[in-house]
């Protein structure tokens, strides 16, 4: 398996409808593509998490990459692993606050063999806490 975080720039015009058709869209197409993961909105931009089989996130990757709905997508962190972050999650979904983008934007200005193994973690465990309530 692997893990992919990347973050993009929505195109300005997404309202919650559009969301919402992402959202029906990754949950009906992840739950067979055994992916689970969460997708972050706010501020103007997308982050998201895919993780599962290796071949089947990198697909799904370009296929996203495609979309008009958002644009400038760049890989923050990618790695293997042999556990799920989301496990419960075929794509969990969190409007975040300006500041947990200001976390990203770090992330993201380092080269993503730089970003350190802690800060990706710390992340992470925030997403779980943001999702944890959103329930
Ligand atoms: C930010 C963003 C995240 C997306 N995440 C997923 C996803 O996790 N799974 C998925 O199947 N499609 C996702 N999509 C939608 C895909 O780009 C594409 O529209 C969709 O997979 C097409 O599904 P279909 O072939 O069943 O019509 C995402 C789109 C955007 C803009």
């Amino acid at each position: 398996m692997i893990r992919l975080l990347y973050s993009s720039q929505a195109k300005p015009d997404t309202h919650s409808d559009l969301l919402e058709d992402i959202l029906l869209t990754s949950r009906k197409n992840n739950a067979a593509l055994n992916i689970t993961g969460v997708l972050v909105h706010g501020g103007g931009m997308f982050m998201q998490v895919l993780e599962g089989p290796e071949a089947v996130v990198l697909r799904l990757y370009v296929k996203i990459l495609d979309d008009k709905r958002h644009t400038d997508s760049r890989i923050i962190h990618i790695t293997p692993t042999s556990t799920r972050l989301f496990p419960n999650w075929t794509m969990g979904v969190i409007e975040a606050e300006p500041l947990t983008f200001e976390e990203v934007a770090n992330l993201r200005a380092h080269r993503v063999e730089s970003v350190e193994g802690d800060a990706f973690t710390a992340l992470m465990h925030k997403f779980n806490g943001l999702l944890v309530k959103a329930e």
